[in-house]
């Protein structure tokens, strides 16, 4: 859905509906409000009287116009409190309104907000209202062949502006326009049913994204793993018929001869466990594990759109973790591409053995930090449950600044200790490592085992095994992919290149 601006008065915008926000429980009504209630002759006043609608947190009301404006509705919709106000209301309430107008088939609707609302947050306050209607109305159709002329689109929501703000709200909206366009382009490759995400289809999507300036890509395929040495990327896959690719995008968006900031994702296109099969109930679910991939990818992708000056290096091992006659067993003993060896005691162990060697290789970029994202752990969702995304790692103000752009977007960062008895948890009796501790503390000594690998770089390690997927569905995440890290790692680099 585009989102546009528009100069005019609210009362002259020809559209199926107009959006208008309100706060909780006040007896005036301000801006836009109290010019639409004049016109309506009271109409809406006498709504929010009778109790009706009383702008609860994502409420929603309809009132047809019926001549006294140009538009043929009125969507009121609830913000909460003023005094409670923040960007995550005002990015569910858009979902909400949205969302309910494409129920109604609404193709098109307009809205006039009060960005003052928030005054020092006023950019982002513009940025929330596209967050929560574009992400709020993504849909996953494409293998929707009965009954898909009935599904329902929004295509256009115009944001009407004063003269005064409408270069503002152009810049904002265009920023977040790209910013949510990525989001929901990391959803569709996760979505994507494994047998049509192949790491071969995925490394394919990532030489698109490298169509972009400034975007170089590059593939390492199975032989050259072999010629490198990388048996624990290659362990992985052998019990695929899947050949397994390490996809790496380069971005030079900052000054020639910076150190890039490394950015590596778990792509796991298929978990089944391996030989250490998972349970049957919920696998379909483990075509998610490369999440962290395509938020590489798409953080990638956004990061060249927006221009942003700073160099990247994004890399995303891809594998499936299968059962073949090549498979891993229980006891097998890898050397990675760092020279170390791991002790396979768990198949389903199988992120942390990838990674390895994709963080060796990082390494060779002699980045100035770097930041993985995988769906690395159950146990992560057992600590902090499943909105919430565990951060590990030695970066002391990279993590710092994580947490403060994560209350910016909404997401929920949580961080875990990383002390040196979890490292002892990893030693093998016979190999240097094994990638698996067993079930005490096993978000932590997963990262403990990534530690190994990152040489005394600084890094951080995000695990989105909970919020990569939801069950259910939040306001603006329908029920499915979410794209977590996306926004999160766009709003670091951003306020990243703002200090420099
Ligand atoms: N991909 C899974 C982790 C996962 C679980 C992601 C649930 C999303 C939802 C990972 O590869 C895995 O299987 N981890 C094991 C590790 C264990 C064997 C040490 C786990 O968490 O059970
Ligand atoms: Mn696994
Ligand atoms: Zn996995």
């Amino acid at each position: 859905m585009n989102i546009t601006v528009k100069k005019g008065s609210f009362a002259d915008i020809k559209t199926q509906a107009i959006i208008l926000a309100f706060c909780e429980g006040e007896k005036e009504l301000h801006g836009a409000a109290f010019d639409a209630n004049k016109k309506m002759n009271g109409l809406l006043g006498d709504v929010i009287k009778s109790g009706d609608f009383v702008g609860r947190p994502s409420e929603v009301f309809i009132v047809y116009a019926r001549g006294a404006i140009t538009a043929k509705r009125i969507a009121l919709v609830g913000l909460g409190k003023r005094k409670e106000l923040n960007l995550e209301k005002i990015r569910s309430a858009f979902a909400a309104v949205m969302q309910h107008l494409r129920g109604l088939n609404i193709k098109e609707a307009a809205t006039i907000m009060d960005f003052d609302l928030l005054p020092d947050q006023k950019k982002r306050f513009i940025a929330a209202v596209v967050e929560g209607a574009r992400l709020g109305l993504y849909q996953y159709t494409p293998y929707k062949t009965v009954g898909c002329d009935e599904i329902k689109e929004m295509r256009q929501l115009a944001i009407v502006a004063d003269p005064g703000e409408y270069s503002v709200l152009v810049d904002e909206i265009k920023k977040a326009s790209i910013i949510t366009d990525a989001v929901c382009f990391a959803r569709d490759l996760i979505s994507a049913p494994a047998n049509e995400m192949t790491p071969s289809i995925l490394a394919e999507h990532a030489a698109v994204v490298a169509k972009r300036k400034n975007v170089r890509y590059h593939l390492l395929d199975k032989g050259k793993m072999k010629t490198l040495g990388m048996n624990a990327l290659l362990g992985v896959a052998s019990g695929s018929h899947q050949p397994p690719k390490l996809i790496i995008l380069e971005y030079y968006g900052g000054k020639k001869g910076d150190a890039p900031l490394a950015l590596v994702g778990k792509g796991l296109t298929f978990d089944s466990g391996g030989i250490s099969l998972k349970p049957a109930e919920k696998m379909d679910e483990m075509k998610t594990d490369m999440s962290g991939g395509a938020a590489v990818i798409a953080v990638i992708r956004a990061a060249a759109d927006l221009r942003l000056p700073v160099n990247l290096v994004g890399l995303v091992p891809a594998t499936e973790n299968m059962s073949g006659g090549g498979a891993l067993k229980p006891g097998d003993i890898l050397k990675s591409y760092s020279g170390r060896t791991i002790e396979v005691l768990n198949t389903d162990a199988e992120g942390r053995l990838i990674l390895a060697d994709a963080l060796t290789y990082a390494c060779k970029y002699k980045p100035a930090g770097i930041i993985d994202i995988a769906t690395l752990t159950g146990a992560c969702v057992v600590a902090l449950g499943e909105d919430v995304i565990g951060m590990l790692g030695t970066d002391e103000k990279a993590k710092e600044e994580i947490y403060r752009a994560a209350q910016t977007t909404g997401e929920l960062v949580w961080e875990l200790p990383l002390w040196d008895n979890y490292s002892e948890m990893i030693k093998s009796d016979i190999a240097d490592y094994k990638n698996s501790a067993g079930r005490m503390a096993g978000a932590i000594t997963a990262a403990a085992f990534l530690s190994k690998f990152v040489d005394d770089l600084p890094w951080v390690h995000l695990d989105i095994a909970g919020p990569s997927w939801t069950t259910k569905g939040k306001a603006y995440i329908p029920k499915g992919a979410s794209g977590v890290t996306v926004r999160l790692l766009l709003e670091y680099l951003q306020n990243r290149c703002k200090k420099e």
